[in-house]
């Protein structure tokens, strides 16, 4: 987040503006002001973990994550065996869906994303059903597995520019960006997830993974809105060979892409 006026344009979606919230919580006093030039806030510390909810996110743990998860965070709970993505392993800390840059910890509001909506075509459910207080207290225990959120400074989100108009202007433009960004090499040149590249194509755990098929009516795992898609490009998917094109493309190549992908959909 930069404070100036850019960031008033940043992230009109809900989703996105959540993550930004919660920046804004840990977030030292910024003054935005028209007048001054840009002000780069210092970056706000680590984001430290709140033992008494650490506690209580312990029991919700045991009671509703831990037979895939496992009681060490891991990822190696008594069900991982069985699935295909492995569980995710809270203690090396890798998230694949984050509004934070590649390599980065996500912001906690980008676990509670996740852990609200699941994660589609995999065997992490959704838990909207636990109520807000125990989604809080669980995010706490599962970050408390890792040191690195002890360590690591809380990451600045990504800018996510406002969208443009869906033209079919924007998707002929989208589609040469795809070209010219060599998506298909792993999505397919007709972005049906059969690029030549998909035979070596593993995930962190080894497992292999395939890229999403952008013509089939699955789900995406981090959301379906478009900005969702924005995302997904600029921060890549931590932990799979989706790479971050963050830098790659002018804010509205990335929407002619977003529209390009979307006009594939059925
Ligand atoms: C039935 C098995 C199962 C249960 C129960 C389960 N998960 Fe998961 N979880 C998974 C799998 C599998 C993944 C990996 C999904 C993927 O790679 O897309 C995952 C991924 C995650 C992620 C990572 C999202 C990301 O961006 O990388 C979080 C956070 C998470 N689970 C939290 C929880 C919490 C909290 C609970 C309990 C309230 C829970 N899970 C219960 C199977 C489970
Ligand atoms: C090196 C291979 C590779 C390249 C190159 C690549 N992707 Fe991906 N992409 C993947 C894989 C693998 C997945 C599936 C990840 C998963 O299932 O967790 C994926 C998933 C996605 C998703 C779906 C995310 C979700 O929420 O489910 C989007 C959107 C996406 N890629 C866009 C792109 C775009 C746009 C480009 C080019 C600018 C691109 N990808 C280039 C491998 C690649």
């Amino acid at each position: 987040m930069h404070c100036n006026g850019e960031s008033r344009r940043v992230a009109v979606h809900p989703r996105a503006r959540a993550g930004l919230v919660a920046l804004a919580v840990v977030a030292v006093s910024c003054v935005v002001s028209q007048t001054t030039p840009p002000v780069q806030p210092s970056l706000p510390a680590t984001l430290p973990i709140d033992p008494p909810s650490a506690r209580r996110g312990a029991l919700v743990y045991e009671r509703n994550c831990v037979a895939c998860h496992g009681d060490r965070g891991d990822g190696r709970g008594i069900s991982a065996p069985y699935l295909v993505p492995k569980p995710r392993n809270f203690v090396s800390a890798v998230y694949k869906c984050r509004l934070t840059p590649t390599g980065s910890l996500p912001l906690p509001s980008d676990l509670r994303r996740t852990i609200d909506n699941g994660s589609h075509a995999t065997a992490m459910p959704g838990w909207k059903v636990l109520g807000d207080a125990q989604v809080d207290d669980v995010i706490e225990y599962i970050r408390s597995f890792s040191p690195r959120w002890e360590k690591e400074k809380v990451s600045t989100p990504v800018d996510l520019p406002p969208e443009t108009a869906d033209t079919a202007e924007s998707r002929v433009h989208g589609r040469a960006v795809y070209e010219h960004l060599l998506c298909g090499s792993c999505h397919g040149p007709r972005g049906e997830g059969n690029g030549p590249a998909v035979p070596t194509l593993h995930d962190e755990s080894g497992a292999p993974i395939v890229p999403f098929d952008f013509t089939s009516a699955r789900q995406l795992r981090c959301g379906a809105e478009p900005i969702d898609l924005y995302r997904t490009f600029v921060t890549g998917l931590d932990g799979t060979p989706m790479p971050s094109y963050a830098g790659q493309m002018k804010p509205d190549e990335g929407w002619d892409l977003v529209h390009y992908l979307m006009s594939l959909r059925h």
